[in-house]
C-alpha cells in the first residue's frame, strides 16, 4: 500500500515536471569564463590602503538610516584613538552647518582587537538632495557627498545596482569597478557575503578592515543596503566566540527599528517607488518565530499605491538549479513562499550560489505532503527570483549546474557579475544582468519586468516567453 502511493506520488510528480518543462524552456548560457581561481588581493594592494593624515577615518559607509530615507546612517573607522564622533553635513560643500553627534564603539573577536566604530545618523533630510559630509572632526578630515532618494510615489524612477557575495578578490575589484561605471546607479542592493574574513586563519578580523576600505570608494557615496549572509555569521565557539553575527553587527548597522522589527538582520526600508524587505536566512523563520511574525505583520502594511515594487531580498536562494547549496532556502520557501504569492512580490534577489541565474515566474505552493503537487508551476502571481552570488569572492565560480535545466530556470550561466534594475514608472523596469568580461556595456540578460500590483499579467513584454 505505501509502496504504491508513493509510486503514484513519484508518477504524478514526474509527468507535472515534464508538463511544465514542455511550457517553460530554460536557457543555459553557452557563455564559458576563463577559468581561474579568485585570488583575495593582497593586505598591501592599493585598493586597501588607508587614507593619510593621523587618526583619518577610514572604511566610510552609509546606509538609509529611516523607513522612508529621510535619514542616513554615517560609519567610518579610526585607528590610533576614537576622536570625533561628530558628522558634519549640509547642502552646500563650502557650508557644512548642521551637526549630528554619534557613538563609537570597539570589539573584540579571538585575538583581534577592532578600531574605533564610529556610528551617527543625520536625520531629517529633504529628499531628493545632495548633501556633503565630513567626518574626522578635530583631526584629519575626509568629506564626501550622497543623494537622498525622491520622495516615495508610484511613478518615481529609480536605480538600484544589485550585488552579492563580493569578497576582496581581483574579480571583486573587477565587479565593483563595473557597477561604479552605470552613472544612472543610486543605491546597492547587497544580498549578503560581505567580506569572506571567516575563511582565514582565525577569521581574521583585519579582512573585515580590508574589504571596508575596498568599498569604501562607493559605499561612501551611495547606501547599501545590507543582507546578512552566512559569511557573515563567524560562529567560532573553537575560538571562543559563540555570538554570531559579531563583527557584521558593530560594523553594519541597519534601521530596523524603523520597521518594527526587533533584530537588525530583518526589516524593511523604502526607496523611491520600492519597497524593500530584507529577510534574514540564518536567523530563525519558523512560525511563531520574531521574524515570521514580523513579515506577517509587515506584507500587508505595503501600499502599492506609493510603492508599487515589492522585492525581497534574502541570502540563501529558494530556487537555484546549480549542485551548490541546493536546497538550502528550502525550509525557508516553505514558511514564507504562499505570501510572496498572495502579495504579490516582483523580485526575489538572492546571493549565496557564485553564478547567476533567473527563473520564470513560478511557485510552488500548492503541496500538502499527500496530494503529490510538487512541482513548480507558472504563476503570473509569483515573483521572478534572481540569485546574484556572482560578486567575485576567493571561493571561485560556482560552475557544476543541475542537467536538464529545470522548467522554473530560465536563465543560467557561471561568471562573475552585477546586475542594474532601472526602474521607469509603476509597470516598468528594465532589468539588466552584466557579466565582468564583457565590462559594464554588454548586458549578458536583459529584460524588462512588469508590475505585479499595476500591470500582473506580462503580455506584449512577458519575461517567461
Ligand atoms: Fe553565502
Amino acid at each position: 500500500m505505501v509502496d504504491r502511493i508513493g509510486a503514484a506520488w513519484w508518477c504524478a510528480c514526474a509527468v507535472g515536471m515534464l508538463v511544465v518543462g514542455a511550457c517553460l524552456a530554460g536557457e543555459t548560457s553557452e557563455y564559458r569564463r576563463q577559468l581561474g581561481s579568485a585570488v583575495d588581493m593582497p593586505l598591501d594592494a592599493d585598493v586597501f590602503r588607508a587614507p593619510p593624515g593621523r587618526n583619518a577615518p577610514q572604511q566610510v559607509h552609509i546606509t538609509q538610516g529611516n523607513h522612508d530615507g529621510t535619514a542616513m546612517i554615517i560609519s567610518w573607522v579610526t585607528t590610533i584613538e576614537p576622536g570625533s564622533s561628530t558628522v558634519l553635513y549640509g547642502t552646500s560643500e563650502d557650508n557644512l552647518n548642521f551637526s549630528a553627534d554619534g557613538k563609537h564603539t570597539q570589539y573584540t573577536f579571538y585575538n583581534y582587537t577592532s578600531g574605533y566604530i564610529h556610528h551617527c545618523t543625520i536625520k531629517k533630510l529633504e529628499f531628493d538632495t545632495k548633501y556633503y559630509y565630513a567626518v574626522g572632526i578635530g583631526q584629519t578630515v575626509r568629506k564626501f557627498w550622497f543623494r537622498t532618494p525622491p520622495k516615495s510615489g508610484p511613478d518615481v524612477p529609480y536605480t538600484f545596482g544589485l550585488i552579492g557575495d563580493l569578497g576582496q578578490s581581483y574579480d571583486s575589484n573587477i565587479t565593483l569597478a563595473h557597477y561604479e561605471s552605470n552613472s544612472k546607479a543610486q543605491a546597492v542592493l547587497f544580498v549578503g557575503d560581505l567580506c569572506y574574513a571567516d575563511n582565514y586563519p582565525y577569521h581574521d578580523n583585519v579582512r573585515w578592515d580590508t574589504w571596508a576600505r575596498f568599498v569604501e570608494r562607493n559605499v561612501a557615496y551611495q547606501p547599501w543596503i545590507w543582507t546578512a549572509g552566512n559569511h557573515e555569521i563567524d560562529f567560532a565557539p573553537e575560538l571562543g566566540e559563540t555570538k554570531p553575527f559579531k563583527p557584521y553587527s558593530y560594523r553594519y548597522p541597519t534601521p530596523y527599528k524603523a520597521s518594527g522589527s526587533t533584530a537588525p538582520f530583518w526589516y524593511s526600508v523604502k526607496r523611491a517607488s520600492a519597497y524593500i524587505i530584507v529577510l534574514a536566512s540564518y536567523s530563525s523563520y519558523g512560525k511563531y518565530t520574531p521574524q515570521y511574525k514580523w513579515l506577517e505583520a509587515e506584507f500587508p502594511k505595503v501600499n502599492r499605491s506609493e510603492t508599487p515594487w515589492l522585492i525581497v531580498l534574502l541570502h540563501a536562494p529558494w530556487y537555484n538549479s546549480y549542485n551548490y547549496h541546493y536546497m538550502e532556502g528550502e525550509s525557508m520557501r516553505v514558511m514564507y513562499e504562499p505570501w510572496f504569492v498572495k502579495y504579490k512580490v516582483d523580485l526575489v534577489f538572492a546571493g549565496h550560489v557564485h553564478a547567476y541565474e533567473r527563473t520564470h515566474r513560478i511557485s510552488n505552493v500548492a503541496y500538502n505532503i499527500v496530494n503529490g503537487q510538487c512541482t513548480p508551476v507558472h504563476d503570473q502571481s509569483a515573483p521572478v527570483y534572481i540569485t546574484i552570488g556572482d560578486g567575485g569572492n576567493q571561493e571561485g565560480l560556482a560552475t557544476n549546474m543541475t542537467a536538464p535545466q529545470p522548467g522554473y530556470s530560465a536563465f543560467r550561466e557561471s561568471s562573475f557579475g552585477h546586475a542594474i534594475l532601472d526602474i521607469k514608472n509603476r509597470t516598468h523596469a528594465y532589468y539588466t544582468w552584466h557579466r565582468n568580461q564583457d565590462g559594464n556595456a554588454v548586458a549578458a540578460d536583459s529584460m524588462w519586468f512588469t508590475n505585479r500590483y499595476w500591470q500582473p499579467t506580462d503580455e506584449s513584454l512577458d519575461d517567461s516567453q
